[in-house]
């Protein structure tokens, strides 16, 4: 009787230890932080669900805003990010089904059962992990990448992850370069990873047809093996047919990009959240999908440069990444195949989006202003500035710019800052642009 008793005790308390670490492995270590918690707003109206089946593909990108390492900090970006997509980029709510924060947890974003609304054609299939900050510049903590690990380990044991789902970054599927290098090259790690890519290349193709099968070099995705780059070059195939079977679609602009048009002040409002408004942040060549050169530009003969050389692209403004990715990849394809040169023509470029975009650097010279070119950094306002100004963020950006050269020796002590219009036969850099810089601190009557 004792002993059968011993034995039972005995076994109940194997059971409850054997549930307990079971619970412990399942709930992992980590805090998920709920809507409640964090104080959400209900969701504009009632978001599209996810379903019941487990889902396969799970995409990484980042919130674009700054880091935060502290509970405190890391619910007031959260909050601040639920208002930006909700009034300003017009969501229905949050926009991620989680979101990690450097303090390690997890903050429960649209949740396992409700779509996000990011890429159409992967919203309804995938769960989307924002992580909380710019990749671009930061490096992940471990805390949040084994919160992650642990977020996902969960999702698979409820049933809301297939035990198989894939990885991905969001943007290795859309034209959008989130998450950043840092967390990409953590990405690239994990298991459930895949080196795939596809609708990103769409509107790669669109701008570079065939000119590079692989892509590869947009991705950093190193194809060290055979095998990876068969499967590559059969996706290319496959993308060149989609390419062409539908290329009389804008296909840009019928992928949900998120084209926004922002208002001026919004964009102001937009920055507040998406920025550190004292960055200055240039996008690399890597970073927009550039083409190689043709050729190898000539140095600047006079260095550093006594000339700073405004002038507007004269095309479409663009008020997001995307959009400007575009414009330069355009740019650069009209000047190298219609113009004849070997590269995109100026120095540097500078979107609506308060984005630098990298040309020919600081070191080579453009090919924007006859007789100007060896010895000025020619730089293009992306837009047309005739009849409107452009947005304070493009304005800020470029002084900033102009500050960077002349803090690292790039820009003469005393160089003249000039419109284009001053030393060349056109109205660039519009009249609107004009007026705002012939206030600027460099600015010479008499270049
Ligand atoms: C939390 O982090 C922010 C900035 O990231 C810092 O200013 C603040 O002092 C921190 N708060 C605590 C309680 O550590
Ligand atoms: C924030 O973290 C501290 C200590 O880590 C904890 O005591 C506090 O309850 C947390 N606050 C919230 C809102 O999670
Ligand atoms: C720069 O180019 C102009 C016109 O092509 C030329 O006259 C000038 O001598 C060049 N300057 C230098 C320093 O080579």
């Amino acid at each position: 009787m004792k002993m059968r008793n011993t034995l039972s005790v005995t076994l109940a308390l194997c059971i409850i230890l054997f549930i307990t670490l079971m619970d412990n492995a399942t709930v992992g270590d980590f805090t998920l932080v709920s809507r409640a918690n964090w104080g959400a707003l209900p969701p504009r109206q009632s978001l599209p669900s996810l379903g019941r089946k487990p889902l396969a593909i799970v995409l990484i990108t980042q919130t674009n805003s700054l880091g935060c390492y502290n509970n405190t900090s890391c619910l007031d970006i959260i909050r601040k990010k639920q208002t930006f997509d909700m009034n300003h980029l017009g969501k229905l709510d949050i926009n991620a089904n989680f979101l990690i924060g450097g303090d390690g947890n997890v903050y429960e974003g649209r949740g396992w059962g409700y779509q996000s609304e990011e890429e159409r054609s992967y919203d309804v299939k995938s769960i989307f992990i924002s992580f909380i900050g710019d990749y671009s510049q930061m490096v992940p903590a471990k805390e949040q990448v084994d919160a992650t690990m642990e977020l996902l380990k969960l999702g698979v044991q409820q049933k809301k992850l297939s035990k198989n789902y894939k990885i991905l970054a969001l943007r290795q599927v859309t034209n959008i370069l989130k998450p950043g290098v840092h967390l990409l090259d953590v990405i690239k790690t994990w298991p459930h990873w895949v080196p795939i890519i596809n609708l990103y290349a769409r509107s790669y193709l669109r701008n570079n047809i065939i000119k590079d099968l692989l892509f590869a070099h947009i991705l950093n995705i190193e194809m060290d093996h055979l095998l990876l780059r068969s499967l590559s070059l059969i996706i290319g195939i496959l993308l060149i047919g989609i390419f062409f079977t539908t290329a009389n679609e804008d296909l840009i602009d019928n992928s949900n990009h998120q084209i926004i048009k922002l208002r001026p002040d919004e964009i102001s409002a937009a920055n507040e959240f998406t920025r550190n408004p004292k960055d200055l942040h240039i996008i690399t060549r890597t970073d927009w999908g550039a083409q190689p050169a043709t050729d190898s530009p000539r140095q600047l003969k006079v260095q550093p440069a006594t000339f700073a050389i405004i002038s507007h692209t004269a095309t479409q403004s663009c008020y997001n990444e995307a959009k400007c990715i575009l414009n330069v990849r355009v740019i650069q394809t009209f000047h190298i195949e219609a113009k004849g040169w070997l590269d995109v023509g100026y120095n540097f470029l500078v979107g609506g989006d308060g984005n630098v975009y990298e040309g020919r650097g600081w070191d080579a010279a453009g090919a924007h202003t006859h007789n100007y070119n060896n010895r000025s950094i020619g730089i293009a306002f992306v837009g047309d500035f005739s009849y409107k100004s452009p947005p304070k963020e493009q304005i800020v950006t470029a002084v900033r710019l102009l500050d960077h050269g002349l803090k690292t020796n790039k820009l003469a002590k005393d160089y003249k800052l000039i419109g284009q219009r001053q030393v060349a036969h056109t109205q660039s850099p519009g009249d609107k642009l004009y007026n705002v810089i012939r206030t600027w601190e460099h600015w010479s009557n008499n270049p």
